[in-house]
């Protein structure tokens, strides 16, 4: 058994393979109904629990349907409803848990949540995101860059606005697929410097370039995400969108890139504010294939997980 809990802390050749496998599976659904079967079933019999401490709609949804899809059961279970919430420790957690299900996808807000349930459960856990990181977003957007322009090694990748959780896994793809990356946001709010270091040491040019229209120039990629994430105070908000409004996806900035640039936004989208809607629902735009493959990478994530 595997834990999946970071991208840059797991294998870049096994990352290669979820994204293989996560597009095989998907073609072999091709056309059915979104709740008919796999052929093949490798959670049968398989108990899986789905932690929410924050909201969700996207990974929640993908996760239940997956399980189902390979013929396993799930718990959602959100973290206010439970004893952890009320103080239990993470461990008693993780050593109950791993009594009734067999494998456990939480979403939470510190780094250290998940991998103290990691460090105690006996089953497999998945990273469903963390104030840190959101892996299971970046495969799903690997899936999709290659689906729309093949591999994406070698290829450039802009993030516009916030440096946070979903721009660290970003860089750690970088680092893990090979690919270069430019942040353009304001300097208060660079992305983590550990993230950073991890894509320079593993080979990938990453550039900070303050001037989003110089920042776009020849990408082939150009991501945006909320400027205000989960685990940002709601204080925060008036300081934050005026240090992140020069930084918007918006028109101007997709003709300075010569519209050559796909578009994505893990969602929810504060739509006018990131990016507007003439972006999202633009011709580069792949944010609903984004959502949907959130479905199939998780799938073969799990799969991966459980050894197969
Ligand atoms: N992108 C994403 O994780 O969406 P949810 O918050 O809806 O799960
Ligand atoms: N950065 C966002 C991503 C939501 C899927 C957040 O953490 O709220």
């Amino acid at each position: 058994m595997r834990h999946f809990l970071d991208i840059h802390t797991t294998d870049p050749a096994e990352l290669r393979a979820i994204i293989d496998d996560a597009r095989a599976m998907k073609t072999a659904r091709t056309g059915r109904p979104k709740g008919a079967p796999d052929d093949a079933q490798p959670l049968a019999g398989r108990m899986v629990a789905l932690i929410f401490e924050k909201p969700s709609t996207r990974t929640r949804v993908s996760f239940d349907v997956g399980v189902r899809q390979m013929g396993g059961a799930t718990l959602v279970l959100t973290g206010s409803e439970m004893q952890l919430g009320h103080g239990e420790t993470i461990a008693d957690t993780a050593r109950v848990l791993s009594r009734y299900v067999d494998m456990i996808m939480i979403r939470t807000f510190e780094e250290a949540t998940l991998q103290e349930l990691a460090e105690h459960a006996t089953v497999p856990v998945i990273n469903g995101l963390t104030n840190a990181s959101h892996p299971c977003q970046i495969m799903a957007d690997i899936l999709t860059f290659e689906e729309h322009r093949g591999p994406i090694s070698g290829k450039k990748v802009v993030w516009c606005g916030d440096g946070n959780n979903v721009c660290a896994s970003f860089l750690h793809a970088a680092g893990q697929f090979g690919f270069d990356m430019t942040f353009s946001g304001p300097q208060v709010l660079d992305p983590g410097a550990e993230a950073v270091a991890f894509a320079r040491e593993k080979g990938a040019t990453v550039r900070i370039e303050r001037d989003p229209a110089r920042a776009v120039d020849g990408a082939d990629l150009i991501v945006t995400d909320t400027w205000i994430s989960m685990h940002d105070a709601q204080s925060a908000r008036e300081r934050r969108h005026n240090l992140l409004r020069p930084y918007q996806v918006n028109r101007e900035l997709m003709e300075a890139n010569g519209n050559r640039a796909l578009f994505m936004h893990c969602l929810p989208a504060h739509r006018g504010e990131e990016a507007t809607s003439e972006v999202m629902d633009g011709p580069n735009s792949v944010i609903f294939d984004e959502a949907e493959n959130r479905l199939h990478a998780q799938k073969a994530i799990m799969r991966w997980c459980l050894g197969g």
